[in-house]
């Protein structure tokens, strides 16, 4: 069957209306032509692809013929050679030290100081409105550097919290646009970007100097990086260990971010799971003391945070760029073309979910099947997000005290709109009411 786009007209193809409006161009794109839609940017073929096979096909059972592409290249500048950026024989081996570090046993080791964060951070009162994104931004922000560092880090270091937001913000801002000046030409922004990394890298490798020194520390994910061993024994650069931070610094803040905002906003316009949850959140805890069996299960908690990233998966597209002439099914990519896999459209389609436009989280309690390729919020195959049990033990750990502590609801109700960069944000500022639970 052939695949229908938009028509590419002259030499920019769609690239005018793609940059008026990414959002905008792709939602049109999936109206009018469906899972498959070719388009042509420039001289660059590429698809949108939302069928779960083609999906699965890409991400899984051929993954090896593709390379994450261009964009990944640009991230380079702030995130260095860590794994979201590495390819082929590098990333293979940085994948082997660093898959162990973010398995379930390690995780749980971190809860105690993932929790303290959120106690020390959610201390708000009787009838005060917080800016939701803002809040979920500054407390994740703090959760990953403490369980990176197991030490309150602003105290050493007073602006470092601000110098990665700052480079992620600059980092995002090149991404998006299609022309950026070298970052030699010293303009106000630059010179900004070069100080805030040179902060940013000396503080590093001097915490790495220290713990070399003493060997005594507690086991925060900067001790495991450097205690991580490859099979001939080899560790990991200080330079690599630096771009690993930086990775992690940045994949695990912003989507959890978006995560915990989308949770926040449904559970406003679903109260009767905000109701739920507060009866199941108490049975997370015994005298203090994390009841593995009762948290790690498929609970309610991991049902409604798995809903809200069906309905607004942080991740809203995947780019992938053909490394050698590939066959899809009914789909020939030629080496360099380029998919963009769009989960924003697999999950909320009615073609693999029922009621897909219904908040209704017992989809995941029940046994009932989900199309293999059809949910992907952490995505899938070999380059599949690491971090994926570190953020589900986070968002259930936040969704719980929040759950316990308060009842939340908008301050005013307004269709929800989205900013799309790297990442699925709510706009509109959203301001919620908070109101103490009875204790
Ligand atoms: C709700 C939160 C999160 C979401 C939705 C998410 C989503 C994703 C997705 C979709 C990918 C795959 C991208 C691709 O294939 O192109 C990915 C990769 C990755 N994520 Fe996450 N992530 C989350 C949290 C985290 C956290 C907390 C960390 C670390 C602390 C993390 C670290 C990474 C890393 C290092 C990769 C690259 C893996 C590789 O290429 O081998 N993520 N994430």
């Amino acid at each position: 069957m052939e695949i229908k786009g938009p028509k590419a007209n002259g030499i920019l193809g769609s690239l005018k209306d793609y940059s008026r409006d990414p959002w905008q161009f792709v939602n049109d794109c999936h109206e009018k032509y469906g899972h498959r839609v070719k388009v042509r940017m420039l001289h660059q073929r590429a698809y949108l692809l939302s069928d779960p096979a083609d999906i699965s096909e890409v991400l899984q059972t051929q993954s090896e013929a593709f390379v994450k592409g261009r964009t990944f290249k640009k991230l380079k500048l702030v995130l260095g050679e860590g794994l979201i950026t590495s390819e082929g024989e590098k990333w293979k081996r940085q994948n082997r030290l660093m898959r162990p570090v973010f398995g379930i046993k390690h995780i749980l080791n971190l809860v105690p100081s993932i929790n303290a964060v959120i106690k020390e951070h959610c201390q708000w009162s009787e009838g005060q409105v917080i800016n939701v994104h803002e809040e979920m931004n500054n407390l994740t922000l703090k959760i990953i550097a403490r369980t990176l560092f197991d030490l309150d880090i602003t105290s050493v270091a007073p602006t470092f919290l601000k110098d990665v937001e700052y480079l992620m913000h600059f980092l995002i801002k090149r991404v998006r646009s299609v022309v950026n000046l070298p970052t030699w030409i010293p303009t106000a922004e630059h010179r900004e970007y070069h100080a805030a990394s040179k902060r940013f890298d000396k503080l590093i490798y001097s915490l790495i100097d220290q713990r070399l020194k003493d060997r005594n520390h507690s086991k925060d994910l900067l001790q495991i990086l450097i205690d991580a061993r490859d099979d001939d024994g080899t560790s990991m650069s200080h330079k690599q260990i630096r771009d690993e931070i930086m990775t992690l610094l940045m994949a695990g803040h912003e989507t959890i971010t978006n995560t915990m905002a989308w949770t926040m906003v449904l559970l406003s316009q679903n109260t009767d799971y905000q109701e739920k949850l507060h009866l199941e959140a108490p049975t997370f805890w015994e005298n203090g003391k994390l009841q593995e069996s009762n948290f790690n299960k498929q609970n309610l908690h991991m049902s409604v945070i798995e809903e809200a990233m069906r309905l607004w998966p942080p991740v809203w597209a995947f780019m992938r760029q053909a490394a050698r002439n590939i066959e899809l099914k009914n789909l020939s990519l030629k080496k360099g073309e380029i998919v963009f896999l769009m989960p924003y459209f697999t999950q909320r389609s009615g073609d693999f979910w029922e009621k897909p436009k219904d908040f209704f989280p017992e989809r995941f309690l029940s046994n009932s099947k989900i199309i293999p390729g059809s949910y992907l919020p952490f995505g899938l195959g070999p380059r599949m997000c690491i971090g994926k049990i570190f953020a589900q033990v986070e968002a259930k750990l936040i969704l719980a005290y929040l759950s316990e502590n308060f009842l939340w609801e908008s301050t005013k109700v307004e269709t929800q709109t989205v900013e799309a960069g790297i990442t699925l944000r709510p706009t509109n500022n959203i301001k919620m009411r908070l109101k103490l639970r009875q204790k």
